[in-house]
């Protein structure tokens, strides 16, 4: 039987964003990411997703991990993958996968045994040369080893065993219980910006790809200014270092990494056409080789793009405090955003609103969300990678709140889906106030926000000229008429509510006291119809 492209999951292209397509809808993976270890155990893994109902979630991402699913070679046991979809199923929940692979936070941890001890066949990423593991002074003091990304053996054990997976999900999962699977995990090196193995020199030394510079040189606008200006300086063709000068080890690492797990996700994609997507450990700012080099960073997103074109979506991994900005970035050379890990402190629930409001996101998922609402330690400081010194991290997310915030969203969602991805749909967040007047058509939105306290946010739904569903949370909400000729507003109905099945179902008739002041500080969902006049 011929297969119905469009009942698998996939990317469509909408006029403000590409949405993911689900069941013939788009769908929004209001997610949370769970700690590394739950999917290894039925029992923490039940208990996670028991979790991420009570928070409101329709969705959870889940590793599967190279040890467990390959622990002698060639001989695979999906033992973790079956119980996912079941305990995932009886929940109505769907999944993202997270493959860990050959990497997991810029090393080899997920490597099954047979592939560590056999340091010949599967050689280590020499950061310096002869060192198969190193201390990351500039880390605290971590211990480091990964694997080459110049030895094929790795790649192809790799790529077989992420095809094995893909083959495994195409029969065992013919519902689409998974919408999305990411490859490997954090990618990239740290320790240096470049491997010095004697094979990582002679390929550093070796010409770079014509097409690489003319996929560069096409996109010269969009990269960051430190490369393109490396770039304009080099010499067009030749070595790495002639083309590219200061920026070499960085973009040559940074084309061998996203070579390499294009080499993984074609293997996978042969065998499925589920949405694949790469996430990233940002830069932060810091030199390379301290952040994991190589990594899908925004600023070396364009070689990402040229090297690995079976990728659909680049995600940043965002536990910062420029949270809007990081999000504004991955949504170059038209990439969906997609955040599949961020900090469960307390902005959670009003960055939840704003990247699914503004940026459409496909995916917002507070990473260990199991832990939601638990004070943090300072291992979790080091972990999260947070900025300690921001005071936001000292909150942690009140998880009733979360669930109020999640549950409104995906119904606000729910009551039109075909805005996902139009100008129907926006957002504003007091992290980003000056961009919190949303034009509506004949309407503008005003969303204003105390100057104190934690952020709030607002997400609003155009279903017709003048009628509007709002989520609300610690802010104000006025309304203007652009229609010079018709410049006054009358409310002429007001309702909070809720939606139940998509369609809403309204509480109480506001009017009075409750529409003189539109001031919301718990999560609240409202029907708003408005009348313009002169
Ligand atoms: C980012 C990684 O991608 C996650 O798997 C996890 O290790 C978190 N950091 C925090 O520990």
């Amino acid at each position: 039987m011929p297969i119905d492209a469009t009942a698998i999951p996939h990317l469509e292209q909408r006029e403000a964003a590409p949405v993911l397509m689900v069941d013939g809808r788009p769908f929004t993976l209001l997610a949370g990411e769970v700690h590394n270890s739950t999917s290894s155990s039925p029992r923490a893994l039940a208990e996670a997703l028991d979790q991420a109902v009570a928070l409101g979630m329709n969705s959870v991402l889940v590793p599967v991990t190279w040890e467990l699913v390959e622990p002698e070679e060639g001989a695979f046991d999906f033992t973790t993958v079956d119980f996912a979809l079941a305990l995932a199923r009886e929940r109505g929940l769907r999944l993202g996968l997270l493959w860990f692979g050959a990497w997991k936070n810029a090393q080899c941890f997920y490597a099954p045994a047979w592939v560590k001890r056999d340091l010949e066949r599967f050689p280590r990423a020499q950061m310096a040369r002869g060192q198969n593991r190193m201390v990351l002074t500039d880390f605290h003091n971590m211990s480091y080893s990964a694997l080459s990304l110049f030895a094929a053996a790795t790649r192809e054990a790799d790529a077989r065993a992420f095809e094995a997976l893909m083959a495994h999900l195409a029969k065992a999962d013919p519902q689409h219980t998974v919408v999305m699977v990411q490859v490997e995990n954090e990618c990239g090196e740290q320790g240096g910006a470049r491997e010095h193995s004697a094979a990582a020199d002679a390929a550093f030394a070796g010409q770079v790809p014509a097409g690489l510079v003319e996929a560069l040189t096409a996109s010269r606008d969009t990269l960051a200014p430190d490369i393109a200006a490396a770039l304009d300086a080099g010499s067009g063709a030749g070595t790495w270092e002639e083309v590219f000068g200061a920026s070499a080890e960085e973009l040559f690492t940074s084309y061998h990494m996203a070579s390499y797990v294009e080499a993984v996700a074609a293997a996978g994609r042969a065998e499925n056409p589920l949405p694949l997507a790469v996430n990233c450990w940002l830069d932060k700012g810091h030199k390379p080789g301290r952040f994991p080099t190589g990594g899908p960073v925004a600023r070396v997103m364009e070689v990402w793009r040229y090297a690995a074109p079976t990728i659909d979506v680049f995600m940043p991994d965002i536990y910062v405090p420029y949270f809007c900005d990081v999000c504004d970035e991955y949504r170059k050379l038209g990439n969906p955003l997609a955040i599949p890990e961020t900090a469960t402190y307390a902005y959670a629930s009003a960055r939840e609103i704003w990247a699914v409001g503004h940026h459409h996101a496909l995916c917002f998922a507070p990473f260990g969300f199991e832990d939601m609402g638990k004070p943090f330690d300072a291992s979790a400081g080091v972990l999260f990678g947070a900025d300690v010194s921001d005071p936001a991290f000292r909150i942690p997310q009140d998880p009733s709140e979360y669930r109020a915030v999640t549950e409104r969203l995906s119904g606000l969602l729910s009551l039109d889906p075909d805005a996902y991805g139009t100008p129907r749909l926006n957002a504003a967040s007091r992290e980003r106030a000056d961009e919190a007047a949303l034009a509506m058509g004949a309407f503008t939105v005003d969303v204003t926000f105390a100057a104190e306290g934690l952020p709030g946010a607002a997400a609003v739904l155009k279903v017709a000229e003048g009628e509007f569903y709002v989520l609300a949370m610690r802010c104000m909400l006025a309304f203007r008429s652009t229609d010079a000729a018709h410049p006054h507003v009358d409310l002429l109905v007001l309702e909070d509510g809720e939606v139940r099945d998509g369609a809403w179902v309204a509480d109480r008739r506001l009017n009075g006291d409750e529409a003189a002041i539109m001031r919301y500080d718990e999560p609240t969902l409202l029907h708003v119809t408005l009348f313009a006049y002169a």
